[in-house]
């Protein structure tokens, strides 16, 4: 039977020499889904990539006194390293600078002026000129540029335009007959009533006072601005228009695109318009999520609070991050990132919860059964409610990732870890071992084993590392998400591996004072 598809992308990210924990969010969410989609059986496409054009980056190289794509391509190599290092595996990292990229958008951009959806006219605004930039009315700060604190000057430029306001009504009534196209619901109704009905203008979308963009190939002195070039991304990357296009056939429309609250705006109008006037379907789901703040604000190096993600890696390891970005925020809200918050958390759900039953467990199979699983036949009614705990989990964490609810799937399968250390302290398996009742006590180990094994084969997308550990020092051939339906898969007679402790508890610097 043929895979059903799936295609999930991020945003592509603006080059930034300072790539965030922010950053890392949305990216860590989309891998989790994308690696979650695998393991059910879906053919799954992950994009990610970058948005390299723009005025900021040609006036940044020009300072660094490199050309912008040398200055570019520092960062994006970067960029990868950082994704390495979190353990993100997408299909693909489109370049908005790569050669196909450039080719589709030129002929988007041709074929939308030839069918008279772009036109010529005059972009009005508020202008900079040692900044080089536009700006609105409600953009300036105590009415000067908020780059540079200088006054702008109202010009108009020629410009080409996006007809933006023909798919108004057509867009409204995607979005009200297709509940599920934005999430959340909250951000749904901010687009609807704060941006579309009150009426959408045309978009202006190409510029002529700088030059590192993608030219109109029929008008050289404009470059496509911003949007067009950017969002046509999740389109080019599939060969969209280019010289094979069987991804595009294959994969588009995207099933979910994740964004930050701040380009939902983009993403739920300008794109639709633009793929309703290419005549291609929508995709099926955009979803807004929420921003990561450090002490209530921004994270950025003029605020002093900004670490290279990397440095919390080494520190705390990837999983603890990963950990950290996918449990602690419910998925559409803002959220704090704190290392204190980030000890708390790997304290009490890694160290404590994973990684002292673990390892409690196999020292206990060591003393009692030198490191052998075996089982018995004993069944009490503590069993009975771990049992089908465990096996009702795997049909909870599907319902919470189809909702998108990363926290509550990722809590589910804890509540295995927590239901096994709540039933040792119910059967006590110490005391079996003073009063010789061996039965009993290999039941007793052989369903925490067996619980713990299905715990971390659903722990796979979210805790690649850890989910590997535990299966490792197992020895368990019985690793496929297809053995976890039914309790009672490991197989008896195997002899577990060498083990430590998978999480160290860590002290709070605080504490060690
Ligand atoms: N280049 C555009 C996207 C174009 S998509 C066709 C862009 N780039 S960005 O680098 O500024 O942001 C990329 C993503 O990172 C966005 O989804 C943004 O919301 C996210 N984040 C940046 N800072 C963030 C936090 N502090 N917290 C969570 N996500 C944040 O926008």
């Amino acid at each position: 039977m043929e895979k059903k598809k799936y295609y999930i992308t991020t945003p592509i990210y603006y080059p930034s020499a300072n790539f965030h924990i922010g950053h890392c969010y949305t990216t860590v969410i989309a891998d989790a889904i994308a690696r979650f989609k695998k393991l059910e059986g879906y053919d799954v496409f992950f994009l990610t990539g970058s948005d390299e054009h723009g005025l900021k980056i040609q006036k940044k190289a020009e300072e660094a006194g490199v050309t912008p794509k040398e200055y570019v391509d520092k960062i994006i190599d970067d960029a990868k390293d950082l994704w390495k290092s979190l353990d993100i595996n997408y299909d693909k990292f489109i370049r908005t600078t790569d050669d196909y990229h450039k080719e589709t958008v030129q002929k988007i951009f041709k074929k939308l002026y030839d069918q008279g959806d772009i036109y010529k006219g005059e972009y009005k605004g508020l202008y900079c000129t040692p900044c080089e930039s536009f700006w609105t009315e409600s953009q300036l700060v105590d009415g000067k540029c908020p780059d540079c604190g200088r006054d702008v000057n109202m010009v108009s430029e020629e410009a080409y335009f996006f007809r933006l306001s023909k798919y108004q009504d057509r867009l409204v009534e995607y979005i009200e007959s297709h509940p599920e196209f934005i999430e959340p619901v909250s951000r749904k109704n901010e687009m609807i009533n704060n941006f579309i009905k009150p009426g959408l203008e045309d978009l202006c979308v190409s510029r002529t006072t700088f030059n590192w963009g993608i030219p109109v190939t029929f008008d050289s002195k404009h470059i496509v601005y911003v949007w067009i070039d950017a969002l046509s991304n999740y389109i080019s990357a599939l060969g969209y228009l280019g010289r094979d296009d069987s991804l595009f056939k294959k994969y588009w429309p995207a099933d979910l695109h994740i964004v930050g609250k701040e380009i939902v705006r983009f993403h739920t109008i300008i794109w639709p318009c633009i793929l309703m006037a290419l005549d291609l379907p929508l995709p099926k789901q955009i979803f807004g999520h929420g921003w990561l703040v450090i002490n209530g604000g921004k994270i950025s190096k003029s605020l002093g609070n900004y670490r290279d993600p990397r440095e919390y890696i080494k520190e705390y390891g990837v999983d603890a991050i990963r950990y950290y970005l996918l449990r602690e925020v419910p998925f559409g809200s803002d959220g704090t990132f704190s290392e204190d918050l980030l000890i708390t958390r790997y304290n009490t759900d890694l160290a404590n919860t994973v990684g002292n039953l673990v390892n409690r467990t196999l020292s206990m199979l060591n003393k009692y059964f030198e490191g052998v699983v075996v089982n018995s036949n004993v069944e009490t009614e503590f069993d009975k409610d771990l049992i089908s705990l465990v096996e009702g989990t795997k049909a909870k964490v599907q319902s919470y990732m189809d909702k998108l609810e990363i926290p509550e799937a990722l809590d589910s399968i804890f509540d295995i870890f927590r239901r096994c250390n709540k039933y040792i302290d119910e059967t006590a398996p110490w005391a079996l071992a003073k009063e010789d009742n061996k039965d009993r006590l290999k039941n007793v180990l052989y369903n925490l084993l067996e619980s713990i094994r299905v715990g971390a084969i659903l722990l796979e997308p979210f805790l690649i590392n850890t989910s590997k550990e535990i299966l490792r020092q197992l020895n368990t051939k019985k690793t496929g998400y297809d053995t976890i339906d039914k309790f009672g898969t490991l197989e008896e007679g195997i002899k577990i591996n060498d083990f430590k402790p998978i999480f160290m508890r860590i002290e709070k610097k605080n504490e060690q004072e």
